[in-house]
């Protein structure tokens, strides 16, 4: 099991790639090297001296032989309004923290051979590395892209090389792919079993607002498919010693930092 480690992360490039969506990449080689897919790291920034809490970020991309990692990040409050302003200088990561989607570990013991993976917004992003590691392991994998508007699908391009096709995209306000949420297809595709070679799928990963993730929640419990979602709560301390992160489950509260972030979804009262 991989220490924590409290890494100096040279900041390589912070770009805008949609609305209030940016991409800031790090120099973070021990992170790079040890992250699963699913863990995250709790980041302070230069010149937010203000801001004593750090904040967790999912990452969204690495590569461990350059020692670089990548985090989509969404301008929501004073900290993430702040980030796209940053320049040069080094972040501080801690990481890598909390659990690992269980995709890979199923599909090696045999346990899930055809997985449907459903991203809402920004929550596409903690689940690249999940679908590339399935996808180089030979799990059938389809991949759902939900989000407000066109211009908000920025992960999709990296998704389709990934893949080889498109992921199947619904946006709120029907300027691309289906109308509406895409709980919309997530339903059609559980319900029809339209995997390419016609089997059901046995995995469920969902990421995104936790009304978009009770949604699939049910929908892959009323199909009988194993659900695991994301609980991305409020975070202080991102070490297990505060409470503030926790999720209600069917065996307690359970803290979301180290007890997750990655949950059965069976486990979750929503
Ligand atoms: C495990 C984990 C992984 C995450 N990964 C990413 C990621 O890859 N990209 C990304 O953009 N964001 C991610 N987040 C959310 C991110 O941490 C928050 O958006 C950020 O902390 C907000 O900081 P702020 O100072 O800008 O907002 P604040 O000023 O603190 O809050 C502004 C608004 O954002 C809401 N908010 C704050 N924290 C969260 C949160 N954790 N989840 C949902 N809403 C929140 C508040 O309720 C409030 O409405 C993740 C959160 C967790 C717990
Ligand atoms: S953030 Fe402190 S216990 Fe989870």
């Amino acid at each position: 099991m991989p220490q924590l480690v409290n890494e100096k992360a040279r900041i390589v490039s912070n770009e805008q790639v949609g609305p209030r969506l940016h991409v800031m990449v790090l120099e973070s080689p021990q992170i790079a090297r040890d992250i699963k897919p699913g863990q995250f790291v709790h980041m302070k920034v230069p010149g937010a001296e203000s801001h004593v809490l750090r904040r967790p970020f999912s990452i969204y991309a690495r590569d461990a032989a350059a020692g670089i990692v990548e985090i989509l990040y969404q301008e929501v409050g004073s900290l993430t309004s702040f980030m796209p302003g940053i320049g040069e200088g080094f972040a501080e990561l801690i990481g890598p923290v909390g659990n690992a989607w269980a995709g890979p570990a199923l599909y090696a013991e045999g346990a899930c051979s055809h997985a449907l993976i459903v991203g809402g917004g920004v929550g596409a992003a903690p689940l690249f590395m999940l679908v590339e590691q399935l996808v180089s392991a030979g799990c059938a994998t389809d991949v759902v892209l939900g989000a407000q508007t066109k211009d908000a699908l920025v992960t999709c391009g990296r998704y389709e090389a990934l893949l080889g096709r498109e992921p199947i995209v619904a946006t709120d306000d029907g300027t691309y792919g289906y109308a509406g949420f895409c709980t919309v297809p997530v339903a059609e595709r559980l319900r029809d079993g339209s995997t390419a070679d016609g089997a059901p799928y046995d995995y469920v990963a969902v990421c995104g607002p936790e009304p978009l993730m009770k949604i699939v929640a049910g929908q892959a419990a009323e199909a009988g498919v194993k659900c695991q979602v994301s609980m991305e709560k409020r975070m202080a301390c991102g070490i297990g010693a505060c409470l503030s992160c926790v999720v209600d489950t069917v065996s307690g509260k359970k803290r979301s930092c180290v007890d997750g972030p990655v949950f059965d979804a069976s486990e979750v009262v929503w």
